[in-house]
């Protein structure tokens, strides 16, 4: 007879019990009906009305520093989307910090790099982690990523997937960094995502004017590490 405790230490694999394992923060996957999941159901249907009679379709997922949560929002923006029978794509374009590969779980050897500079088709390219979601991770790591992004070719490449999507979310990098700004100029709104513990009023705001100043659309902020208990922290979305 099979010991019950050794039938659950197979169920639950080494992997997810990890505390540093990216894969845990995809809490719509693994923790559906907790407060977090909530939170980004939350923020999916403030985007469904945000702008309601010109819904944005491509949304660049920015903020003022690193670690910031950008990576971790647009996974778990997508999959509440993809939960909604929604048609997403998510673009890992922190060329110099990918991360979604790892949240998924899936190989980073080739990615975005791939499409816009070696001429990759986008289906050999992308992955569907979770039906309905596609994602195309970063690719091989470049010395000039900023030249890449902001290059015409990501402005025909978003034009390509409009029409492929009901999403595509833009997982970007700071603002600070120039390629983020031009990313920002070519979706169709902006969130801004801030981590609640950590970000100043007076970097928010420069970064605000920047993305304003490139004619941005910024459709609000996602807030994170926003305090709901003393053990559970939530992101808190804020859309004008
Ligand atoms: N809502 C949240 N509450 C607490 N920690 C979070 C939250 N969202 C993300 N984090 C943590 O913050 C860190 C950075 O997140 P990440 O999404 O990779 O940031 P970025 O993409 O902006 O660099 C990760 O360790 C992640 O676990
Ligand atoms: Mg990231």
């Amino acid at each position: 007879m099979t010991d019950p405790q050794s039938k659950t230490l197979a169920v639950s694999s080494p992997k997810h019990r990890r505390r540093d394992d990216a894969t845990l923060d995809l809490v719509t996957v693994y923790d559906p009906t907790g407060a977090a999941s909530d939170a980004y159901r939350m923020l999916r249907t403030n985007l469904f009305y945000a702008l309601i009679d010109s819904p944005p379709k491509i949304i660049v997922l920015t903020s003022v520093s690193f670690g910031e949560g950008k990576s971790t929002t647009a996974a778990n923006l997508g999959v509440t989307l993809a939960q909604a029978d929604k048609n997403v794509l998510i673009l890992d374009c922190d060329l110099r910090r990918p991360r979604l590969h790892s949240m998924f779980d899936v190989s980073n050897t080739n990615g975005l790099v791939d499409i816009l500079s070696g001429g990759s088709r986008v289906e050999e390219v992308w992955r569907e982690p979770i039906p309905g979601l596609k994602l195309i991770c970063a690719g091989p790591s470049l010395p000039n990523p900023a030249e890449l992004l902001s290059s015409r070719r990501l402005a025909e490449f978003l034009a390509e997937m409009r029409p492929r999507f009901d999403y595509v979310l833009v997982d970007a990098p700071p603002v600070g960094v120039s390629d983020s700004v031009v990313l920002a100029a070519n979706g169709d709104g902006v969130l801004l995502v801030l981590d609640s513990q950590r970000t100043r009023k007076g970097p928010m705001r420069q970064a605000l004017r920047s993305l304003q100043g490139v004619g941005a659309n910024v459709l609000g902020t996602v807030m994170n590490s926003f305090e709901v208990s003393r053990r559970k922290t939530t992101p808190y979305s804020n859309l004008h």
